[in-house]
């Protein structure tokens, strides 16, 4: 009999049990290649989590939904897959990236069907509560891009409904160059009608595509997010919702990490907007394919709009229910650091940790959180805020003695006002390093170190006085089922 879907995350804890790079609280497939989120709904009193998915090796391919779900968030059981490919038809090479809509009562999936190199959208729905899917039999829904229009690409959905109407807007980009999204409309899910451009990029950009889109109003603020495949990032733009266009006021990098990409959000059941991303891998190909897996989500991210002088921002926190795995807290009040480049924090360490550090106001040079340090210093990572510069820095270049890993230092401009203090908030899962500074504004890394006891955490600054108000560190526990060893 084959292996169903928990006997094999079953199989693959126990052997992974020694694997210290793979991620403990953050959501995974019980095995292989994750890429973007799709479909988020919560449905019948769970959330469901879907996802670009290669069931077959850790690389990617052969492009189906896993399928995951959760009552807590923070909780999640695999289910089976939801979609693969279907040989002769528009998604014989891949079922790429989509969403699911409630339309009375029945679930409705709009996904991209890859076929000969052609996208195009694809829809099916389920009738068992979302387990399994029967895809439409006229699919693709719409034959081909605007003809008008000359695209590169023509991908990835975000659906809505006003009025009794839907609403669809699709990635693409042109061959002129310049990535845009496009707004169809439907009264049925099914005839599709080509509407106009709803946002478009820097023509400059040759060879841009807008993937994922992803469009919502927080607040009195209308959101468009957008993964760009020029510059490999995500970004959020700030706008008016205007006769069915999105105009754009303001815009920024959703993670100034750069590891997260291609985010899909959904409204949950408290009204809270909530994101999903694709955490990349940031070490060789080898190494993931020595691994088994590759790829994992973001912990569910809370979004709000900030208002400031600099404009409006958005910014991205974890959602307070994971709060729920914090145990073995160790707290520090009122120190003060000098000149030091490593102050080891003694009883404190370990691969998943959540840390939340308060810096005084008004303090000069640089200073910061020593994180993944070996016993003898040969690896460790800072996270680094420059207070003349004004830059907060993940330095990695001693992160990992594996010289295959990433070594950048992605940073990030952020202005502390004099009297304001400097909050670094850090998940650390393995090698999975989420940032949150200042109540919003985040960074994701990954984290390679080479020895499975490069667990230190500790303090440092060049200047000569340096004032920590408050440090708070929780191990996290694992959200995976308990391995049972023979
Ligand atoms: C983004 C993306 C999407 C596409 C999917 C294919 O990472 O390229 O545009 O639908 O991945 O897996």
């Amino acid at each position: 009999m084959s292996e169903n879907v928990q006997e094999q995350v079953a199989r693959h804890n126990i052997e992974w049990v020694d694997d210290w790079h793979r991620p403990q609280y953050h959501f995974m497939p019980p095995a292989n290649w994750l890429n973007d989120p799709n479909g988020l709904i919560y449905w019948q009193g769970q959330y469901h989590l879907f996802y670009q998915y290669n069931s077959k090796a850790p690389i990617w391919g052969n492009i189906e939904w896993g399928h995951a779900a959760s009552q807590d968030l923070v909780h999640w059981q695999d289910w089976p897959i939801a979609l693969s490919p279907t040989p002769g038809t528009a998604d014989a090479d891949g079922c790429w990236s989509g969403v699911i809509v409630n339309n009375n009562d029945t679930p409705t999936l709009i996904y991209t069907g890859w076929r000969n190199r052609t996208q195009l959208p694809c829809l099916a729905t389920s009738d068992d509560g979302l387990l399994t899917w029967q895809k439409y039999q006229g699919n693709p829904i719409i034959t081909a891009p605007p003809p008008e229009l000359e695209v590169s690409g023509f991908r990835d959905h975000c659906i809505w409904q006003e009025a009794g109407v839907w609403y669809q807007i699709i990635g693409t980009g042109f061959k002129a160059g310049g990535g845009a999204v496009l707004l169809y409309s439907s009264p049925d899910l099914i005839h599709w009608q080509y509407e106009h451009i709803f946002a478009a990029g820097d023509p400059g950009l040759d060879r841009d595509i807008w993937e994922c889109p992803d469009f919502f109003r927080l607040g009195d603020t209308y959101v468009l997010l957008i993964s760009s495949t020029a510059f490999q990032q995500s970004w959020y733009y700030l706008g008016d919702y205007v006769h069915h266009k999105f105009v754009p006021y303001s815009q920024g990098r959703l993670d100034a990490g750069g590891c997260m990409y291609a985010p899909q959000t959904i409204l949950d059941k408290q009204g809270r907007r909530l994101l999903w991303g694709w955490l990349r891998e940031e070490r060789a190909i080898e190494a993931q394919k020595t691994a088994g897996w590759s790829g994992a989500m973001t912990v569910p991210l809370e979004l709000s709009i900030q208002s400031g002088q600099g404009g409006k921002r958005l910014n991205l926190n974890p959602i307070r229910e994971l709060e729920a795995l914090r145990y073995d807290h160790c707290q520090f009040k009122d120190l003060t650091i000098a000149g030091v480049s490593f102050q080891k924090l003694a009883d404190v360490g370990g691969e998943c940790l959540e840390i939340v550090a308060e810096f005084e106001a008004g303090q000069l040079d640089e200073y910061g959180l020593v994180l993944r340090c070996a016993l003898n210093a040969s690896e460790y990572t800072r996270i680094v805020y420059n207070a003349d510069q004004k830059t907060l820095t993940i330095d990695r270049s001693h992160s990992s003695l594996d010289s295959a890993a990433q070594s950048t230092t992605p940073s990030v401009t952020l202005e502390v006002a004099d009297h304001e203090n400097l909050r670094l908030h850090v998940l650390l899962d393995s090698s999975i390093i989420e940032i949150f500074a200042n109540q919003g504004i985040y960074l994701s890394s990954r984290l390679y170190p080479t020895h499975p006891q490069s667990l230190g955490v500790g303090l440092f600054t060049n200047s000569s006085h340096v004032r920590l108000k408050q440090l708070d560190v929780w191990k996290i526990s694992s959200i995976w089922p308990p391995v049972q060893r023979i």
